[in-house]
């Protein structure tokens, strides 16, 4: 039952994997340096992806296929933030394009459903490419200072918490 598009799904699934993959490896870093908020925003991500993985596979099970857990790239090792950053763009402005791609070749070959999860999961890589770029564009704005207040938030974070610890 469609092969086109069970290839085309586990061909989403390969990329989604990468993203996981990428992201949490930003976030490592991010969090090792102390930059809160971006090591949130790769980890929260991180985990919507997962889930776009959960739907494409439950579509490739309906459709009686095998689901692929094969990534389809390796992790670039970057640890400049704003490359980072770059790069997190870059991938959702890919999958964004594919996945408009690939809901047309669905739709030309009769399969509305895998159709509409590819529309739908196009929205939600706009939406997390429109984060990334605007952390991009903060960084471009506010240059290494806009990184010392996250890591300044943190200490603050923990100054706090120790002040109530020891009353
Ligand atoms: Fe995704
Ligand atoms: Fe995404």
């Amino acid at each position: 039952m469609h092969p086109k598009s069970i290839e085309l799904l586990n061909k989403a699934v390969a990329d989604e994997l990468s993203a996981v993959h990428q992201y949490m490896y930003f976030h490592f870093y991010c969090d090792d340096y102390g930059y809160d908020l971006l090591a949130n925003l790769f980890k929260k991500t991180a985990i919507q992806e997962m889930l776009h993985i959960e739907r494409l596979a439950e579509r490739i099970l309906f459709l009686k296929g095998e689901v692929e857990m094969i990534a389809s790239e390796e992790v670039e090792k970057i640890h400049q933030v704003d490359e980072m950053l770059k790069k997190a763009a870059k991938m959702e402005e890919d999958s964004a394009t594919e996945y408009n791609i690939w809901a047309n070749e669905c739709a030309a070959n009769a399969d509305a459903i895998s159709k509409q999860l590819f529309e739908s999961l196009v929205s939600e890589e706009e939406v997390h490419f429109d984060q990334y770029d605007t952390e991009l564009d903060n960084l471009k704005k506010f240059g290494d200072s806009y990184l010392a207040l996250q890591s300044i938030e943190r200490s603050k974070g923990r100054d706090t918490a120790s002040t109530a610890a020891n009353n």
